[in-house]
């Protein structure tokens, strides 16, 4: 019993000074959940410690390039809405060092997985929102980023739960604003009804054009394509990935 006193010290300690650097006011209301299991003494510490520099302050400006917002150059901006555990994003920001890479999840254990990627392999095109998605477009300048992820997004397979899905014409509209023209906006699910609601949505939009001529264009992953948590839970479960690919119209 005593010798967990230190660890659990530790522990209370990292939490408390983490609290304020948390972004999560009502946020699992909206997601329904934000947190998960308790973060590990080493999680809580890389978050103190890495959080603040890699995470957006969207009560600043945008910089009118958005390329300023990385340490480094880079070449072009890639979004990623929903990085749940971080591999796809992490995955790309390794391959494609003249990348910069912007994540936003609300789920603060996805969002502790993604930092200590970051710091583990000593990552410079990578910065965090750890919020909703949609303060993020908001606040993005206008034809600032050259594609946007969005990767198994939560399914909400009940008809009556529909209206919560990611994709809407409010959303798209968003994404419309920030993408450059010409950029891609690459959408993922395992769920038919929300792949049928997706191609749907993005026509009645009609700033996109979807990407595919053949059925091996929408089930062949895009080239170098590392997974994600979700899609292996949904290949285990007998389902299959469904890949789309739109681009803004210029
Ligand atoms: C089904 S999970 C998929 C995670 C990851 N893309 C993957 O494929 O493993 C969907 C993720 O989207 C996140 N999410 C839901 N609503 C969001 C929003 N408005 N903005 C950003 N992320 C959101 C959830 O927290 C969750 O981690």
């Amino acid at each position: 019993m005593g010798k967990d006193r230190p660890r659990e010290a530790a522990e209370d300690s990292a939490e408390a000074s983490l609290k304020g650097l948390l972004n999560h006011d009502g946020a699992a209301r909206l997601y329904g959940r934000a947190k998960g299991h308790s973060l590990s003494p080493r999680a809580l510490r890389l978050m103190r410690d890495h959080l603040p520099r890699l995470r957006l302050d969207l009560a600043q400006p945008a910089p009118e390039k958005l390329t300023a917002l990385f340490p480094k150059s880079v070449d072009a901006v890639v979004l990623e809405i929903g990085f749940g555990g971080g591999e796809h994003l992490v995955a790309g920001a390794r391959n494609t060092p003249r990348v910069g890479f912007i994540g936003s999840e609300p789920f603060v254990n996805g969002v502790a997985k993604l930092v200590r990627a970051v710091v583990e392999h000593d990552l410079d095109n990578v910065r965090i929102h750890d919020h909703d998605a949609r303060d993020l477009l908001d606040w993005l300048p206008s034809e600032s980023v050259d594609r946007i992820d969005l990767l198994y997004p939560d399914p909400w397979p009940k008809k009556r739960h529909w209206k919560r899905r990611f994709v809407n014409a409010q959303s798209l509209d968003r994404l419309a604003r920030v993408l450059r023209p010409g950029g891609a906006f690459r959408f993922a699910s395992d769920i038919d009804s929300y792949i049928a609601w997706t191609l749907f949505e993005v026509r009645r939009h009609g700033r996109f054009s979807w990407q595919a001529s053949t059925a091996a264009d929408w089930r062949t992953p895009w080239p170098g394509w590392p997974g994600t948590r979700y899609e292996a839970k949904a290949l285990r479960e007998g389902r299959r990935g469904h890949y789309l690919t739109f681009l803004l119209a210029p």
